[in-house]
C-alpha cells in the first residue's frame, strides 16, 4: 500500500457560517477562522475542509455559488481568505475546498445569459428541456422535495435542478462547460490549496434520454425512496451516470494529477463496488469517496424522514464491507456526521446521561478504522441535536421544503416536528459553542440560526480546561494515529459481527496487532476475544473509563484477560501488542 500525507492526516470539517463571527452581524466569517487557528492546531487536526465560503445568494447555504472565483460579502474577502490559507499553511495545516460543480446558482452570469434565448452561446451550460403534454419533460423529484424541473417563461422551457430551484445543474455532456470547470479549479489550486471535497459528484453526468424515473431497469429500486409527491426518485438514471468516470478522469488527467492534493468526492448511494470504481489507485479518479450506507440505517421504507431506530449488527456489516473490499485498492474516508447530518452523540450515542463516553467511544470508532477521518466542527466537545420551538425557527431548505410538503399531504405537524428533531440538517448547523456566554461566544451580534440552549454546559471553554473532556481525548487519538503505523495502514477484520451490543475488531501491520473493544450501549457488557485470536502483553493505549484516556487502567494492562473483559456503559478500549 502506498503512503501518503493524506492517508495520514486528520480532517476537520469547518461549516462557515456556524464556526465564529467577528463581525457581530451574526454570520460565521473567515477573520472568525482566523481567530480560531490555534484552536485547531491545538486540537492536532492536519487538513480543513471548508464548506463553500463563495459568492452566493445562499438559498442553500453556499451550495448556490453565483461566482466561483470570488469570497462571499458575509463570509470577508478575498485578503480574509488568503490569510487563512498562509495561517494554515504556517502551521503545518492544509486547507481543501468545496467544489459544488453539479450545479450552479441561477444568479450565475453563465446562467443569466442561458435562460435569455435558444440561442444564447450559454444556452447548453445548463439541461433545458421543452414541457411535454403540458408539464415537466420528466417526473423526477427534485432532493429537496417537488419537482426536478422549473419552467422557464423567456423561452417557454424546463431546466433541470436536482436541488432546488436556485440550484440549476450544469451540463457535463458540453465540454465548455468542462473546460471552464477544470480552467476554475487550476485558479484555486494555483493559489495553493491543497485539495478539493466535490459536492454530490456522482451526479454530474445523466443518462441525455432523461427517461421517467422507472423507465429502464424494472428490476432495480430507484435507491431512495420517494415521499408523499407525485414525482420519483430517478437515480437510475443519474447515479453514477453514463459518463460520470469518464468526467473524472478527464479532470483527473487535465487538473488533479499535476498537484499534491487530495481529493474526496460525495457520492450519493454509492455500494462499496461503486465507491471502488472512483477510488481505485489505478483507475486515476478521486482519492475518497463519502459514501451514505450509515447514514441510511436509521431510515425506514419511507425515506430519510421515515424514523426507524438502526441495529449495530448492520452498522458493522457496512463499514466491514466497506474496510475489506477497499484494502490494498484504494482509501476510505470515515465520518459519523456533518453538516448534512444529525449529530453523531445524538445519533448513535447517548446524548443525555452518557454524552462524554458515548461521544469518546464513537470518536475511538472513527479514528481507528482504515481510512481518512473527518471531524466535524463541535464533535469534538460532543455537541448535540437540537429541538427548536418552531417551525419557523428552522433555516434549512431541506427542512422547510419538506415541512411543506408533508403537512400539504396531511401529515401531522407533531409528526414532522418529531422527524425534524431527530434527522433536520439544522442540528448540525447550530453555532459552535466556544463558551457560556449569551450567544455562546460566536457572536456579539443576533446569531442567523439559534445557539442550542445546552451550550451552557457544553463548551470549548469547558473542554479546554477539563483534561478527561472529549476534547483532549480526541486530540490524544489523534497523536496515537500519528505514533502508530498500524491505526493508518493495518487490516481490518470484524470480530463477532452480529453481537448487537459490542463493536469489536482486530488490525494487524507487520509485527503488529491492535484490538478495538467498544460498547454500544447504556449497559455494562462483558466481552470475549474469539478462541482464535492469541495475544501477548497487550498494552493499553487508550480507554474513556479509567481516568486521563485510560491511563489508570493501562498501567496494569500486561496482564488484562482479554479473554474476559467488563466494560462500562459505551467502554472503548484500545490494545496494542507485537505477534
Ligand atoms: C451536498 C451538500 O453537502 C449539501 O449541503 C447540499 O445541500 C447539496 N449537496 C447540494 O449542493
Amino acid at each position: 500500500m502506498n503512503k501518503t500525507w493524506w492517508k495520514e492526516s486528520v480532517v476537520y470539517q469547518i461549516y462557515p457560517r456556524s464556526f465564529m463571527d467577528s463581525n457581530g452581524d451574526g454570520i460565521g466569517d473567515i477573520p472568525g477562522m482566523i481567530s480560531k487557528l490555534d484552536y485547531l492546531h491545538q486540537l492536532g487536526v492536519h487538513v480543513i475542509w471548508l464548506c463553500p465560503v463563495y459568492q452566493s445568494p445562499n438559498d442553500d447555504n453556499g451550495y448556490d455559488i453565483s461566482n466561483y472565483q470570488d469570497i462571499m460579502d458575509e463570509f470577508g474577502t478575498m485578503a480574509d481568505w488568503e490569510q487563512l490559507l498562509e495561517g494554515l499553511h504556517q502551521r503545518g495545516m492544509k486547507l481543501i475546498m468545496d467544489l459544488v460543480v453539479n450545479h450552479s446558482s441561477d444568479e450565475h452570469a453563465w446562467f443569466a445569459e442561458s435562460r435569455q434565448s435558444q440561442g444564447n452561446h450559454y444556452r447548453d451550460y445548463y439541461i433545458w428541456r421543452p414541457g411535454k403534454d403540458g408539464r415537466e419533460p420528466n417526473d423526477w423529484a427534485s432532493f429537496f422535495s417537488g419537482s426536478a424541473w422549473k419552467h422557464d417563461e423567456v423561452t417557454d422551457e424546463y431546466y433541470l435542478h436536482l436541488f432546488s430551484e436556485k440550484q440549476p445543474d450544469l451540463n457535463w455532456e458540453n465540454p465548455t462547460v468542462r473546460e471552464e470547470v477544470y480552467k476554475m479549479m487550476t485558479w484555486w489550486l494555483d493559489k495553493g490549496i491543497d485539495g478539493f471535497r466535490m459536492d454530490v459528484i456522482n451526479l454530474i453526468s445523466k443518462d441525455p434520454r432523461l427517461p421517467n424515473a422507472r423507465d429502464g431497469i424494472p428490476e432495480m429500486g430507484t435507491g431512495e425512496p420517494d415521499g408523499p409527491s407525485r414525482y420519483h426518485f430517478g437515480g437510475q438514471h443519474f447515479v453514477n451516470g453514463p459518463r460520470v468516470h469518464e468526467y473524472l478522469q478527464e479532470m483527473n488527467e487535465k487538473v488533479l494529477s499535476r498537484y499534491d492534493i487530495m481529493t474526496v468526492g460525495e457520492a450519493v448511494n454509492v455500494t462499496p463496488q461503486d465507491g471502488a470504481l472512483y477510488v481505485q489507485e489505478d483507475r486515476h479518479e478521486l482519492n475518497m469517496v463519502f459514501h451514505f450506507e450509515l447514514m441510511r440505517v436509521d431510515a425506514g421504507p419511507g425515506g430519510k424522514w421515515d424514523l426507524r431506530p438502526w441495529r449495530l449488527s448492520e452498522i458493522k456489516s457496512i463499514i466491514t464491507q466497506w474496510q475489506t473490499l477497499l484494502h490494498n485498492k484504494g482509501w476510505n474516508s470515515n465520518y459519523l456526521n456533518n453538516h448534512d447530518q444529525a449529530r453523531m452523540v445524538s445519533r448513535f450515542g447517548n446524548d443525555t446521561t452518557y454524552r462524554k463516553p458515548s461521544a469518546k467511544m464513537l470518536g475511538t470508532l472513527l479514528h481507528t478504522l482504515q481510512g481518512t477521518p473527518y471531524i466535524y466542527q463541535g464533535e469534538e466537545i460532543g455537541m448535540t441535536n437540537v429541538k427548536l420551538p418552531s417551525i419557523d425557527d428552522y433555516q434549512d431548505i431541506e427542512t422547510l421544503n419538506m415541512y411543506k410538503e408533508y403537512s400539504a399531504a396531511g401529515v401531522d405537524h407533531q409528526q414532522i416536528m418529531e422527524s425534524i428533531y431527530v434527522k433536520s440538517r439544522d442540528n448540525a448547523r447550530t453555532p459552535m459553542q466556544w463558551d457560556d456566554s449569551e450567544h455562546a461566544g460566536f457572536t456579539t451580534g443576533t446569531p442567523w440560526l439559534a445557539i442550542n440552549p445546552n451550550h451552557h454546559d457544553i463548551h470549548v471553554k469547558e473542554a479546554l480546561a477539563d483534561p478527561d473532556s472529549i476534547f483532549h481525548y480526541y486530540r490524544r487519538l489523534i497523536e496515537l494515529r500519528g505514533q502508530n503505523d498500524i491505526i493508518v495502514y493495518g487490516d481490518y477484520r470484524v470480530l463477532q459481527p452480529d453481537d448487537e451490543q459490542l463493536f469489536a475488531y482486530i488490525r494487524s501491520y507487520e509485527q503488529q496487532q491492535l484490538l478495538v473493544v467498544l460498547n454500544f450501549t447504556d449497559q455494562p457488557q462483558s466481552f470475549q476475544l474469539d478462541e482464535d485470536v492469541t495475544y501477548n502483553q497487550p498494552e493499553l493505549l487508550i480507554s474513556n473509563y479509567g481516568g486521563d484516556h485510560g491511563r489508570e487502567l493501562a498501567e496494569a494492562s500486561r496482564e488484562h484477560d482479554l479473554h474476559s473483559l467488563q466494560l462500562e456503559p459505551y467502554e472503548a478500549r484500545v490494545y496494542l501488542w507485537q505477534m
